[in-house]
């Protein structure tokens, strides 16, 4: 049994497994219309969404089994103060699979580590949201045919994008893939993303401030939202929130095969006008993320009777974690653990994986 909370959980074998399931899915919805008959999946959203829990829901209930919802923080037990822990191990008495969202980053490993059924994270924080990222690989390899030597433009909120972080951890396994970096000075991608992902990996990447000089070269572009939630201080929001729109006329910049992806929700970062231009998939995408979910959910109860996944869980370094966004601010008596990475020889917290500093 294990759980998925970041998409390096999946190999690159398995990711392709899941896209091909996902393609036979979409061809032959009935002959998986009893596939999960009997199950029941748990969706624990302690943040707001839309499409994630609507398309995991939708996932469990094409599949032919049920699930049980919990709407929100404020009508669960969080409300009185149970931890990640306990209502994870609630939901296992229940439910055969679970997925999370919740604000800490590191939660849904705190909850999968607790929990004796498969979890699933549907975001952490400013952390990983590995499902959003399979939804985006159906895509691109649906428009591109493939997953590997693409120039692929992520502009925006790249410190706290959720979804970058976790495209560009599985892009970053794709040989020729090439990384150009979008975003204001304030918003640059977080080093442990930077160091411990792309510069690891060796492939090429570049970072501007410009969208305009980066479209051309583009196969494909993701957009993000700036993400307003995650700022300490509302003016420095106030002021970074229009940085960056997609307009039809900066559309004529882009390669008329260049792709434009978004995780959505989209504030005003694509003007709706690019809506109708063939290269626009923000729309596949979310259908893309029903398919993968399925193929998700069927992989991991098809484990599910197999012994527990043991992680790699650190040790105590004596250190605390900095990231004041992390599980550990919160989480009861949940003991503070650190690895080193053998790459950057820094010290990454487990549960968010936020970097202390250097240790050289
Ligand atoms: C994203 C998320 O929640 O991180 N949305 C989604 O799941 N499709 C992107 C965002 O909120 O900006």
């Amino acid at each position: 049994m294990r759980s998925i909370i970041d998409v390096l959980d999946l190999s690159v074998k398995e990711l392709d497994d899941l896209i091909r399931q996902a393609v036979d899915i979409s061809e032959r919805p009935r002959d998986f219309a009893d596939a999960a008959r009997g199950k029941k999946l748990a969706t624990l959203f302690f943040e707001p969404s839309t499409r994630t829990r609507l398309s995991f829901e939708a996932a469990m209930y094409e599949l032919g089994g049920n699930v049980l919802s919990v709407p929100g923080a404020a009508l669960s037990s969080a409300a009185k103060g149970e931890s990640v822990s306990d209502t994870a191990k609630v939901l296992s008495c229940y439910a055969d699979i679970a997925a999370i969202r919740h604000p800490r980053e590191g939660a849904a490993l705190v909850a999968s580590e607790a929990a004796s059924i498969p979890v699933i994270n549907a975001g952490d924080g400013g952390h990983c949201h590995p499902t959003q990222t399979l939804a985006d690989l159906l895509t691109v390899h649906r428009e591109k045919g493939r997953l590997d030597s693409l120039t692929v433009g992520f502009c925006g909120d790249l410190k706290y994008g959720r979804t970058v972080h976790s495209l560009i951890n599985a892009m970053a396994r794709y040989p020729g893939t090439k990384f150009v970096l979008i975003s204001p000075e304030e918003l640059k991608l977080p080093a442990y993303v930077r160091e411990g992902t792309i510069r690891k990996s060796g492939l090429a990447f570049c970072e501007t401030a410009s969208l305009e000089e980066a479209l051309p070269g583009l196969d494909i572009l993701y957009m993000t939202r700036i993400q307003r939630e995650r700022f300490e201080e509302a003016e420095d929001y106030e002021r970074l929130k229009n940085s960056y729109i997609l307009t039809a006329e900066k559309m004529k910049l882009a390669g008329e095969n260049c792709s434009i992806l978004h995780p959505l929700p989209r504030v005003n970062e694509i003007s709706v006008k690019v809506d109708d231009d063939p290269r626009a998939c923000y729309f596949k995408q979310v259908k893309n993320g029903k398919l993968m979910r399925m193929a998700l959910i069927l992989m991991l109860l098809r484990e599910a009777e197999s012994p527990k996944e043991k992680r790699e869980m650190g040790e105590d370094t004596g250190d605390v974690c900095q990231n004041l966004r992390c599980i550990t601010t919160t989480e009861q008596e949940l003991p503070q653990r650190f690895t080193i990475d053998p790459f950057t020889h820094r010290k990454k917290c487990v549960w968010c994986e936020a970097e202390t500093k250097p240790l050289f």
